[in-house]
């Protein structure tokens, strides 16, 4: 039995998308989930919030197979096959597939697949190579008994990011509360569904391929994608706006979701705050962020040692709730 995927996906950039999956992944843990967390954004920036730089530089290095993703995939490049990867223990059930900067090098890989996928022959090579990051996150989760992958990308919709939603079984999507943010929810429903039929093809021809019958023991992620909700940013880094022109984007989120995403017709207009595929609406958590980030730790893990003292103690109390929440929500749309 496969372990369930959870990405956050948007190409929109900047909406917090990092910040979710690394606190999700905390409160996963501290509710006694045993969480694997792929960084599968070339940026890598998830894997600097969980790890030290000296300890990034290491694991780049690659002392040890698999050490970061790019690792696990290198070798299929050339001649070789996917490596298991090496994963990092964070804490107590939370474990870690390091991202890799170099992982921006196997888009070029996974584009030339693609088409060759869709061949008469000579299909295993191309199906494992875009299967693989699937392939890799599993094998993580076989090592530790998993309940749960958590998975980052970065904001664009490129070959990469095809490949984890091919390995995907549930998408969260992230949303700023503004124009841009809007307009690129109403790509994300055609595009989940166009990959996910694009994928299913590629299944089809290989199942109907001779080839299919040697490799007994490959099995494909189905390329679910099924989309549970959306988490609204209550806060915008770029722009700090009052809360009318805040609420004004935010109530077209819910009929755009259904329209675009779930392709409703004519959905009646509500509130985030009445839409039970809002998951959250994730607050400005201003001072405590950077305070989190400085000691790498969740924000709900921060105490007064930290500099959490007074108004900062009850923001991380809400923050702690906030978190439960949107796990809570989640496992109710999933079967981790
Ligand atoms: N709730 C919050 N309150 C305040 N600042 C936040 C909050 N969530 C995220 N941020 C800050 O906003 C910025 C963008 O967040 P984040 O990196 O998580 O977004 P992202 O969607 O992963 O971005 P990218 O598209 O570049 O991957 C970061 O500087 C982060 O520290
Ligand atoms: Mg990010």
């Amino acid at each position: 039995m496969n372990v369930p995927v959870l990405t956050f996906f948007n190409n929109k950039g900047g909406v917090g998308k990092t910040s979710l999956i690394y606190h999700l992944a905390w409160m996963y843990s501290m509710l006694g989930k045993k969480v694997v967390v792929a960084d599968l954004d070339p940026q890598a920036n998830l894997t600097a919030a969980f790890l030290a730089e000296e300890k990034i530089a290491e694991l780049w290095e690659e002392q040890q197979p698999g050490s970061s993703i790019y690792h696990c995939v290198k070798p299929l490049a050339g001649i070789g096959d996917i490596v298991k990867p090496a994963l990092q223990e964070i804490d107590t059930g939370l474990f870690l597939i390091p991202g890799d900067v170099e992982l921006a090098g196997f888009e070029d890989t996974l584009s030339d697949e693609w088409p060759q996928s869709m061949r008469d022959n000579n299909l295993y090579r191309p199906m494992r190579t875009l299967s693989a990051f699937g392939q890799i996150m599993q094998m993580g989760a076989q090592q530790i008994g998993a309940d749960i992958i958590l998975v980052d990308i970065g904001p664009n919709l490129g070959a990469i990011n095809r490949s984890v939603l091919i390995a995907t079984d549930y998408v969260v999507i992230p949303l700023g509360t503004d124009l841009f943010s809007l307009q690129g929810l109403r790509n994300l429903g055609p595009t989940l569904r166009s990959w996910k039929a694009l994928w299913s093809k590629r299944m089809d021809n290989w199942n109907d391929s001779r080839e299919s019958h040697d490799y007994d023991d490959f099995k494909l992620p189905e390329g679910k994608m099924q989309p549970i909700g959306y988490v609204c940013q209550q806060y915008s880094v770029r722009l700090e706006r009052p809360v009318k022109a805040y609420a004004k984007w935010a109530d077209q989120i819910p009929q755009t979701y259904r329209q675009a995403v779930l392709e409703e017709e004519n959905p009646q207009s509500m509130k985030p705050q009445d839409d039970r595929y809002c998951l959250a609406t994730v607050k400005h958590y201003r001072s405590l962020i950077p305070m989190g980030q400085e000691h790498r730790k969740p924000i709900f893990r921060l105490t007064p040692a930290d500099g959490a003292i007074g108004a900062h103690a009850n923001a991380v109390r809400d923050a702690e709730n906030d978190f439960r929440a949107l796990a809570g929500k989640i496992d109710d749309q999933i079967d981790a």
